[in-house]
């Protein structure tokens, strides 16, 4: 259940590789670069109306790079003992998530994208959406 590493010390921002350019930069995220595990699914957020709150989920096995591919918002993270909070709002960095991690995204710019690399499929199963199961498999 990867409970050794699921506290929030663990979910820090890197920096991501960028190519400057007067023309427009590049940042490129691929097997092997900062985040510790391959990458098997992409999805982004976008177009999420002001005031939206998303996530109010954990992931048992998951781990994920969040990046503010455009615009910005906050994650709010939370391991069951301690809480903090992250703004995203540069597209060349991302905060690394582990696995049972409680998080909301919260405060949504205009226009955000919020891109998520993931380590595996979507599977529902994968998903704490009670937050109550998310303390108990913590053992708190
Ligand atoms: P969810 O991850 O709960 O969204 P958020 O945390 O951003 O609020 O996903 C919302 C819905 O989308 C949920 O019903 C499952 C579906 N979904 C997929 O089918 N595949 C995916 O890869 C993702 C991320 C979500």
């Amino acid at each position: 259940m990867n409970r050794y590493i699921s506290d929030i010390h663990n979910c820090n921002v890197v920096e991501l590789t960028k190519i400057h350019n007067p023309a427009g930069n590049i940042t490129i995220i691929q097997n092997g670069s900062n985040q510790p595990f391959n990458v098997r699914r992409v999805y982004y957020l976008y177009d999420v109306p002001g005031g939206s709150e998303r996530g109010g989920h954990a992931h048992k096995e998951l781990f994920q790079l969040i990046v503010a591919a455009s615009g910005s918002f906050d994650v709010v993270l939370d391991d069951g003992s301690y809480k903090k909070i992250i703004q995203l709002n540069r597209p060349n960095y991302g905060l690394l998530m582990v696995p049972l991690i409680w998080r909301e995204l919260v405060n949504f710019s205009s226009g955000a994208i919020c891109l998520v690399l993931a380590s595996d499929k979507y599977r529902e199963s994968d998903y704490i959406r009670d937050y109550k199961t998310f303390r108990d498999l913590k053992n708190i």
